[in-house]
């Protein structure tokens, strides 16, 4: 009886410590969202069982090993125990237990996190290798970075145009797999409860830069918000390069292909237009519109060296009108 009462003073302490240990070293960013707070009490209930096992296993086996151990002399074999009904029931019913009541506090937090307002404000988020693209179909407005008012749900309307891509964001929690497919569009709802900078990553392995596929999301108070709207709104009066840097900004080009000349997954292209370049099958070439032209339409042709094998994908076709591919070659040709 004096062992089991000082080993439960143990257990106790050692789970109080543990715990606060995990609690303080920081391994949840800031919850910078309504689910966030609802998910972050889940995790701090687990953080708190994962303390208290940790004790119990430890505590057990350790005081046993140093109090329990052959002391000097004693030679005799241990006592032979045979099992104990009660124990097993007992070590049975209390993890059913624990794993059935977490079900339930996992059900309800999942449902809270999802609770909708009818008032959120729609954007359309359309993935690809190796980009995020939002689309504000209110203020028709399409954006590389994800613009949020601070305190307002958003009901994002994700699809994929290639492969499956992960929108998270960690400071709010939530995540989302976003799959190919017109009638596979996937809704994320959360609503961003403080103003600041944050990153969103693609959480699902999709190929070469998917280490690369971040988004910058800003969440600013409702009049900057506004004020960004009507900002983007007046975009309409920009020349060609302009609008051709705008349109690699919002496509995630500038993904792969750098503006410094610095080296990445495609070719830089800062001095791209004008220079020579060797092909694949050793013939040379200049870089001119109609070499651009071609190989955003059918970039498995004509590959530059050192850049095979290809990894850009062929959706541009479909994805720039004629006018605006002629927009993009302009602005790389102001590159220089
Ligand atoms: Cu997209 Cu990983």
């Amino acid at each position: 009886m004096k062992h089991i009462a000082i080993v439960t003073v143990l257990v106790a302490l050692l789970t109080i410590v543990t715990n606060y240990f995990l609690l303080s070293v920081g391994l949840l960013p800031v919850e910078a969202s309504t689910q966030a707070t609802i998910i972050d009490k889940l995790f701090n209930t687990h953080f708190f069982i994962i303390s208290f096992l940790f004790s119990l296993i430890s505590v057990f086996m350790i005081y046993s090993l140093i109090v329990f151990r052959n002391k000097k002399g004693q030679d005799e074999d241990g006592k032979f125990v045979t099992g104990s009904t009660k124990l097993e029931i007992l070590w049975t019913i209390i993890p059913l237990a624990t794993v059935i009541s977490f079900s339930y506090l996992g059900a309800k937090s999942l449902a809270e996190t999802r609770i909708i307002n009818p008032q959120a404000m729609t954007i359309n988020v359309t993935a690809s290798q190796w980009a995020w693209s939002f689309e504000y179909p209110d203020f028709e407005i399409t954006s590389n970075t994800l613009y949020l008012p601070v305190d307002n749900q958003v009901n994002l309307q994700m699809t994929s145009l290639d492969v499956i891509h992960s929108f998270w964001v960690p400071e709010f929690r939530v995540k989302q797999d976003v799959l190919p497919g017109e009638n596979l569009v996937k809704e994320l709802r959360f609503t961003p409860s403080i103003i600041g900078d944050y990153t969103l990553m693609c959480a699902e392995l999709c190929g070469g830069a998917h280490a690369y596929m971040n988004s910058p999301v800003k969440v600013v108070s409702e009049a900057d918000f506004q004020s960004w709207v009507d900002l983007e709104s007046k975009a309409d009066d920009l020349n060609p390069v302009q609008k051709g840097e705008k349109l690699v900004k919002n496509n995630g080009c500038i993904g792969c292909h750098t503006l410094d000349g610095s080296a990445s997954v495609g070719p830089t292209w800062l001095g791209l237009s004008g220079s020579e370049k060797s092909l694949m099958d050793g013939e040379k070439i200049i870089v001119d519109d109609k070499y651009l032209m071609s190989s955003i339409l059918n970039p498995n042709q004509d590959i530059v060296q050192n850049f095979s094998p290809n990894i850009m994908p062929s959706i541009y076709a479909d994805l720039f009108s004629k006018e605006e591919l002629e927009d993009i070659i302009a602005f790389i040709n102001s590159l220089h």
